[in-house]
């Protein structure tokens, strides 16, 4: 370390678990202590902030961006997972939270797909092939796949939750019934997701599949699944958890609600759990730490 001033360390012992952060900001360097997935134990984790360059980028539809980084992250990385992509405009302060889309296979290159929102996402859309670009990760638990054993699955995604579910069925075995909801016939990855399991799409406007939602498509198209996977807006996640209750089904949900520090050490990304933390004996789970994926009916949505 150069500048011992560039030195910060939180504790935080509020909600979520109690968590010791340090960040260095001259190392780039984030320790960690937080629950694993299981909430049933403390795992150190130290994440980097670190150079990674783009590979390539073009535009997949209106403002959705397609991105492949070069990184070594990729040999870790686990399907739900997300990167931290931190702005070159320091006055945006925060990274912003990427899901994972794809993994290389050579597990040397990230894919990423993301919607401009604002002004993080718009400098990333500027980005060339060549460019430097920091980032952070692997973040997050991922999709249990082991869960999907034997079973039949619905892959599920809206919008941009639509990017992680391409990794997941690249990586889930078993029968996969892929179901995808747009706003529009702008329905970027469905090729891609097409090599992986049956696809089933939905818009809102009705230019391409079942007009309405994913849960509308997988009434018209009468389908069953034993396991749901998904990501998506709230409302969406939400019709997911009552549909899972309703027909006595697990829903791994992937809550990608907004964010900060990304690392668990601001907990401005908690969300209301069933179960009491074991640790810190509160019913709040850090989204970005021990999520961003929940069994659906462990968490208030
Ligand atoms: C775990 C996780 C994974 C994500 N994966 C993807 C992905 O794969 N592709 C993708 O396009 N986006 C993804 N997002 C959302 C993405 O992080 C935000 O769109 C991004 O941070 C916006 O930054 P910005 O600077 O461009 O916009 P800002 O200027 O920060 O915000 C612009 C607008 O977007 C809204 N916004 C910001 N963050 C979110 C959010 N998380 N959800 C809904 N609205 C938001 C703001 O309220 C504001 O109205 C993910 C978020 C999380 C938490
Ligand atoms: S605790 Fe800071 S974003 Fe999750």
């Amino acid at each position: 370390m150069k500048n011992h001033t560039d030195v910060l360390i939180f504790h935080t012992q509020i909600c979520a678990g109690a968590s010791q952060i340090c960040l260095m900001a001259d190392a780039n360097l984030i320790f960690a202590s937080a629950p694993s997935r299981k909430r049933s134990g403390m795992e150190i984790r130290m994440k980097q902030k670190q150079k990674a360059v783009v590979l390539s980028q073009r535009e997949a539809a209106p403002q959705i961006y397609d991105m492949w980084i070069g990184t070594d992250l990729a040999a870790q990385a686990m399907p739900g997972q997300f990167l931290c992509i931190y702005p070159r405009d320091k006055s945006t302060l925060l990274p912003r939270p990427i899901s994972i889309c794809e993994v290389r296979e050579d597990r040397k290159a990230l894919r990423i797909v993301y919607r401009v929102a604002g002004r993080g996402t718009g400098e990333f859309s500027q980005y060339r092939a060549g460019d430097a670009i920091d980032i952070m990760g692997t973040l997050g638990n991922g999709f249990p796949l082991e869960e999907a054993a034997g079973r039949k699955a619905f892959l599920m995604g809206g919008g941009i939750g639509v990017p992680p579910v391409l990794q997941l069925a690249k990586e889930l075995d078993g029968e996969k019934q892929i179901v995808v909801g747009y706003r529009d016939g702008h329905t970027f990855l469905r090729e891609d997701l097409e090599k992986y399991g049956s696809v089933y799409i939905a818009t809102e406007d009705g230019s391409a599949g079942t007009k309405g939602n994913v849960m509308d498509a997988i009434a018209e198209n009468g389908l069953e699944a034993d396991i749901i996977y998904a990501c998506g807006p709230m409302p969406m996640l939400r019709a997911i958890k009552a549909y899972a209750a309703e027909h006595h089904i697990k829903a791994y949900i992937s809550l990608e609600e907004h964010m900060a520090c990304g690392v668990g050490a601001c907990l401005g990304c908690v969300v209301k759990t069933r179960e009491t933390d074991s640790h810190s004996h509160v019913n709040n789970a850090r989204i970005c730490t021990e999520g961003p994926v929940f069994e659906a009916g462990e968490v208030e949505i």
